[in-house]
């Protein structure tokens, strides 16, 4: 696949206006939200959840591309649709995660690597067929007073470049994400330098193992301070501080640059990618910024559903407003308040 094809697709993923949906929740993880919504969790009743998302009327209009769970991928819709052909007939770019999750790191005892590149060519190529063109991969890092530690970098980072390179020998593009978690205490400085070392040694992979930079798109936690930090950054504080982290680190090759929402609210996701565009539009960046955003995006839906064919619509209605506020903070014109807020 040439790299030119890889870089269209990318950039198409971070088009004016619009973002990513991350919407590939392990079976494990989409089973507990169904659960905290009442509804019991099988594979007809995360299919119904994914189909209400993808067949949400407006919602191609603010979304280029769904990340999707690899049972979702071989999933059809009720009416027997394969929902692969329903994102794709929408204009919607079909996604998939492509690891095999997190787990504990040999001779560490609290952090984690994560697992996947046995037998990746082969799904790569499975998955193309299936009609995805892009992929996800997230590597996790906690912060502590000893983490994330040279170990757990270099060897995340080092799949990264593994998994990303593989991807693009299949056509499909990389997403890559180094996530520093917001679980602890700590501070946006502490954030600030596990970004940095972290981004720092993840492109040095990448370019050791020949990724092509136009043809991939970064998935990076936003420069923020934990939940518990006894002083929560503002919006402004995040905008600065992750600028400064991403200009010092991103190549401009990069075509786009796409948050996690990493447990933020949807309102805080909304006016913290709004403040960072705002600051590019002064400053200038040589990537797109925008969102590839899971909870933030989809949370209120999920409850405003809550299991019931009679709250398809309303829900659906929910998640293309939030759609909607999302994609205004993806260019900087988010007027929080209540004109702004979703109205539900
Ligand atoms: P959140 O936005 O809910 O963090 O999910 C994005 C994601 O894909 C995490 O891997």
């Amino acid at each position: 696949m040439s790299t030119e094809s890889l870089a269209t697709t990318a950039r198409t993923l971070v088009s004016s206006g619009k973002g990513i949906l991350a919407a590939d929740e392990s079976n494990g993880t989409m089973s507990q939200r169904l659960q905290s919504i009442g509804v019991e969790a099988s594979s007809d009743s995360r299919r119904d959840w994914r189909q209400l998302i993808f067949t949400a009327d407006g919602f191609a209009e603010y979304v280029s591309g769904v990340i999707m769970f690899d049972e979702t991928i071989r999933q059809s819709s009720d009416d027997g649709r394969p929902l692969v052909e329903i994102l794709s007939n929408a204009g919607v770019i079909p996604g998939i995660k492509v690891d095999k999750s997190t787990h504990q790191l040999a001779g560490s005892k609290s952090e984690v690597v994560t697992e996947g590149l046995d037998g990746l060519r082969g799904r790569l190529a499975e998955y193309y067929d299936m009609g995805a063109r892009f992929t996800k991969w997230r590597a996790v890092f906690s912060i502590s007073e000893t983490t994330p530690s040279d170990y757990a970098i270099s060897v995340n980072a080092h799949a990264l470049g593994r998994y990303a390179a593989l991807a693009q020998e299949a056509g499909l593009v990389p997403i890559v994400e180094p996530e520093i978690l917001m679980d602890g205490s700590h501070s946006i400085d502490s954030c600030f330098a596990a970004s940095e070392r972290t981004l720092r040694t993840v492109f040095e992979e990448l370019s050791a193992q020949g990724v092509a930079l136009e043809g991939m798109i970064l998935k990076p936690n936003m420069v923020i301070s934990s939940h518990e930090s006894p002083k929560r950054a503002t919006s402004a504080e995040v905008a600065e501080r992750s600028l400064t982290c991403f200009k010092r680190t991103v190549p401009a090759a990069v075509p786009g640059i796409a948050f996690l929402s990493g447990g933020q609210g949807d309102e805080e996701a909304t006016v913290n990618l709004d403040a960072i565009n705002r600051l590019i539009a002064d400053e200038g960046a040589p990537w797109e910024v925008t969102f590839s955003y899971g909870r933030a995006l989809v949370a209120t839906a999920l409850k405003t559903w809550g299991g019931s064919p009679a709250n398809v619509k309303k829900a659906q209605k929910v998640l293309v407003e939030r759609s909607r506020l999302t994609s205004a903070a993806r260019q900087g014109k988010y007027s929080p308040g209540p004109a702004g807020r979703p109205s539900t």
